[in-house]
């Protein structure tokens, strides 16, 4: 398999597991709160843990990701029918009118090719009232987060209800300027099964991003830190003017 983990329903179903630290989310659902958002677009929601957790708050949330598997895996959570699930990516929204537009945990370096990144923050634009916010985050180019990107240092295992033992380990396979490749190994202990899977991401320095943001009409309020990862992320805070 070659390709993004998300969209393969045995990877989407362990994503959470292995993944279960999720105090990233703490510093947006802070920003859902400050800037009184009571419709919010989530994306790139994946499995949904964000969108769920403003959902619990009593928002409104559409979540959109072009992984399939992920969205089942949302779908089917507690509270998953509060939610509107959207497969698709923000190039092809339907009429939205929000608050706050998210994309949580470097959705952003997901998106890598200019055509669908320059799509992806149109439609956030497009999918806000005027006033409202598009908040994000990036790795930060100068930090080199790729060159600790070791089968040693990624090792994760987890211990999945009605899966049984699931281990992963990635590694770098290129570095190209800003797109940097790695792939990841999927073991299951309870059938021996190991799947690959290969992504690549994009990385953007502030300059790029914030005039990418001008480019399409946003103000960019604020340059923030990502308080659980201080010195590592760049959490832009963009707005769309009010005229
Ligand atoms: C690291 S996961 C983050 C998922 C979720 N935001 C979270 O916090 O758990 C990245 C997500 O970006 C999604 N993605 C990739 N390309 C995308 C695009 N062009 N538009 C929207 N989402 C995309 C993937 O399918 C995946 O679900």
């Amino acid at each position: 398999m070659s390709d993004e983990c998300y969209g393969h329903p045995r990877l989407a179903a362990v994503y959470d597991p292995l993944d279960p630290d999720r105090g990233d989310l703490g510093a947006y659902l802070g920003m859902a709160e400050e800037f009184g958002a009571r419709r919010v677009l989530d994306i790139g929601c994946g499995t949904g843990v964000f969108a769920l957790l403003l959902a619990d708050r009593g928002i409104e949330v559409v979540g959109v990701d072009p992984a399939g598997a992920s969205l089942d895996v949302a779908r089917g959570k507690p509270g998953g029918a509060r939610v509107r699930w959207i497969e698709g990516d923000a190039t092809a929204l339907p009429p939205l009118r929000v608050d706050l537009v998210t994309m949580t945990a470097n959705v952003a370096q997901a998106v890598v090719g200019p055509g669908v990144w320059h799509g992806t923050l149109r439609g956030a634009r497009t999918a806000l009232r005027p006033g409202g916010r598009l908040v994000f985050e990036t790795r930060d180019p100068a930090r080199r987060a790729w060159e600790g990107w070791t089968r040693e240092e990624s090792y994760t295992r987890a211990d999945v209800p009605g899966v049984g033992t699931v281990e992963s380990r990635h590694r770098v396979t290129a570095v190209d300027g800003p797109l940097v490749t790695f792939r990841t190994v999927y073991v299951f202990a309870a059938d021996g099964a190991v799947l690959t899977s290969d992504s690549t991401l994009r990385f953007r320095g502030r300059e790029e991003v914030e005039a990418d943001l001008a480019g399409h009409g946003f103000a960019v309020d604020e340059v923030r830190d990502a308080p659980d990862r201080p010195g590592r992320e760049l959490v832009f805070v963009a707005r769309r003017p009010d005229v």
